[in-house]
């Protein structure tokens, strides 16, 4: 019997029409919880609820960096389900790879606005509903929490933003008999990383600094199966594939190695340098 049991809860998942959020939201249907699936589209966001249940999941359109549409869809969940208990607040993007210098301004403030401001706000609407439930906040950081965040500077300050409002919240529900976890992925096989990495050569080469162990990439449902045994154990961290919780313990003897390498290491300083002719470039997001 999990410490905290989904059956009849009620969960809203941001970012849940397709990749890691689609699969969480699977993942708590199959668990008994009812579902409000939120993406940028209608559409989209009703298509997948119609993949998950018949009863149990509705999708609505709400953009995670408008205040409004997320008290309204939390406000459609009540309605619709009679209240909320946990909120996944996953919608993410990425932008093209590019150095601080190159980046374009709008792409490096939509990437925090969407990451960081997106999932503040997401918790923000759901919040009232988690604590008067006493339920559960996730929050999706990354691993790039706390790797080098080179030629993806917003996205990774993004996460580790992520993560610290993630610990902040855990301590301060404690008294609401409320909680929260921070998820940290590696790689995961979404869309997002086939747009961010794999369709760029010079982050392709980059990665292969990365140890081949860390470079291992899980499926989506994976890491959606991952968020929900977390939830019921209300952990206070999920970190897939594990052994990316081995560089998590050791960040503080390992980053500043690895920073020292990443700063003389030559195929990362020539893509450094290819990252930085990127300016006046096209920069789309990942969505
Ligand atoms: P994805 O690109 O496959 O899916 C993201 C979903 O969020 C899409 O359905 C998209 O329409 C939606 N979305 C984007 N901006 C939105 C906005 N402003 N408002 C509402 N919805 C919005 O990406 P993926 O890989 O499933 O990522 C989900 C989360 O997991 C993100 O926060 C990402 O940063 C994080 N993550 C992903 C990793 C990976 O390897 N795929 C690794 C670590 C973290």
């Amino acid at each position: 019997m999990p410490a905290y049991e989904l059956k009849d809860k009620v969960a809203l998942v941001t970012g849940a029409a397709r990749g890691i959020g689609f699969e969480t939201a699977r993942a708590l249907v199959s668990r008994g919880a009812s579902v409000v699936v939120v993406d940028l589209e209608a559409e989209a966001a009703q298509a997948a609820a119609a993949q998950l249940h018949d009863t149990r999941a509705i999708g609505i359109a709400a953009d995670v960096t408008n205040r409004g549409a997320l008290q309204q869809a939390v406000a459609t969940t009540v309605e619709r389900f009679g209240g909320l208990d946990v909120v996944v607040a996953n919608a993410g993007i990425a932008s093209r790879a590019a150095t601080f210098r190159a980046m374009a301004t709008e792409g490096f403030e939509r990437v925090i606005d969407v990451n960081l401001m997106g999932v503040v706000r997401t918790v923000e609407a759901a919040l009232p509903e988690i604590i008067r439930r006493q339920g559960h906040a996730v929050v999706i950081a990354s691993v790039m929490a706390f790797g080098n965040g080179f030629g993806a500077s917003p996205y990774a300050m993004s996460k580790a933003g992520v993560e610290q409002f993630g610990r902040a919240l855990r301590v301060e529900l404690v008294q609401h008999g409320a909680s929260a976890s921070v998820a940290y992925f590696g790689f995961i096989d979404t869309d997002m990383v086939h747009r961010a990495l794999d369709e760029d050569p010079v982050v392709e080469s980059m990665l292969t600094s990365l140890a081949k162990p860390l470079r291992k990439r899980l499926h989506p449902a994976v890491a959606g199966q991952a968020i929900v045994s977390g939830i019921e154990r209300r952990a206070p961290r999920i970190i897939r594939p594990r052994r990316w919780a081995v560089m998590s313990v050791l960040r503080g003897i390992l980053n500043p190695l690895s920073d020292r390498q990443l700063e003389r290491d030559a195929r990362i300083q020539a893509a450094a340098r290819e990252l930085d002719s990127r300016g006046g470039e096209e920069q789309p997001t990942t969505a």
